[in-house]
């Protein structure tokens, strides 16, 4: 095995996190598809090298996606801090994608802090109204303090309003960190509650994905996924619920109530589905 591959957080949990990312890209997509000559960014904040044990990772479930709905007019940007990532992740990409141009594909070496704003500065040059720059932008950390590009993605978020935000986020981790701070430890200023991570982010629509499962040594995620207008859905999609519904505000309230192996939310489909 390569030197990368522990960074990649792989789990028993990975496809079911891939299925949840393809259903907000087959959303955001779908939505932008009546105007195919627009442009439509896709950001992968934490890309890894697109390929997980069990499963594709993110940027080949993003182009596969594309692909599928005939979306030919993108820009996906690739990011990742593990150069072996980027290695890997150029030669999958080649692999399965015939169909676009190089340039309309970009790979990244560095710290995602550094990745936004190099992007923004590339929709400001490209787009004739950069405000209205449409797209997606992935943020899968392992955690908080792992890649987690919070101010940076605070300024791309503000300026770029209708970019949608994906964002995977580590609840385990989170639960220690709230616990700690209950208890009076300092050092953790800088994680944030999922709530407030969401209150930083100016979109006024949220959803939030029924948890992953849990198990002996098994860290559980939840994900969130923010955009700026009322796409008129309603409901439940792919396990994902409106962060005003009951079932959403349940997970929000309840994520550090439940101990490993229980299922977090009877009654709202638990964690495996
Ligand atoms: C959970 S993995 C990403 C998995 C991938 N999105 C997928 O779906 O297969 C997290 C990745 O974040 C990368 N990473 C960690 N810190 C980073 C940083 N500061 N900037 C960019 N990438 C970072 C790691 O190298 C790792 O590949």
């Amino acid at each position: 095995m390569s030197s990368y591959g522990k960074d990649q957080g792989m789990g028993p949990s990975t496809q079911r996190k891939e299925a949840g990312f393809d259903a907000v890209m087959k959303m955001a997509l779908s939505v932008s598809k009546g105007l195919p000559h627009d442009i439509f960014w896709y950001l992968d904040c934490n890309s890894g090298s697109g390929l997980n044990e069990t499963c594709e990772g993110s940027p080949l479930v993003f182009l596969r996606r594309a692909l599928a709905l005939s979306r030919w007019h993108i820009r996906a940007e690739f990011c990742d801090s593990n150069s072996e990532a980027i290695l890997q992740l150029r030669s999958n990409v080649q692999r399965i994608q015939p169909w676009l141009d190089d340039w309309q594909l970009r790979y990244y070496i560095c710290d995602n802090s550094d990745f936004l704003p190099r992007v923004a500065e590339k929709i400001r040059q490209t787009e004739r109204n950069p405000e209205y720059a449409f797209g997606l932008l992935l943020s899968d950390a392992n955690s908080q303090s792992q890649g987690y590009p919070r101010f940076a993605l605070r300024d791309f978020a503000t300026e770029f309003r209708r970019i949608d935000l994906l964002i995977h986020f580590n609840i385990s981790m989170q639960a220690m960190v709230d616990g700690a701070k209950k208890s009076g430890q300092t050092g953790f200023k800088q994680w944030l509650t999922p709530r407030e991570l969401m209150a930083e982010l100016p979109r006024p629509y949220w959803w939030v994905r029924n948890p992953s499962a849990g198990g002996a040594g098994i860290q559980r995620f939840i994900t969130l996924y923010g955009h700026s207008w009322d796409r008129g859905h309603k409901g439940r999609f792919a396990d994902f619920y409106s962060t005003d519904s009951p079932a959403g505000e349940k997970i929000l309230n309840c994520y550090t109530g439940f101990k490993d192996g229980e299922n977090l939310l009877p009654g709202f489909g638990g964690g495996n589905t």
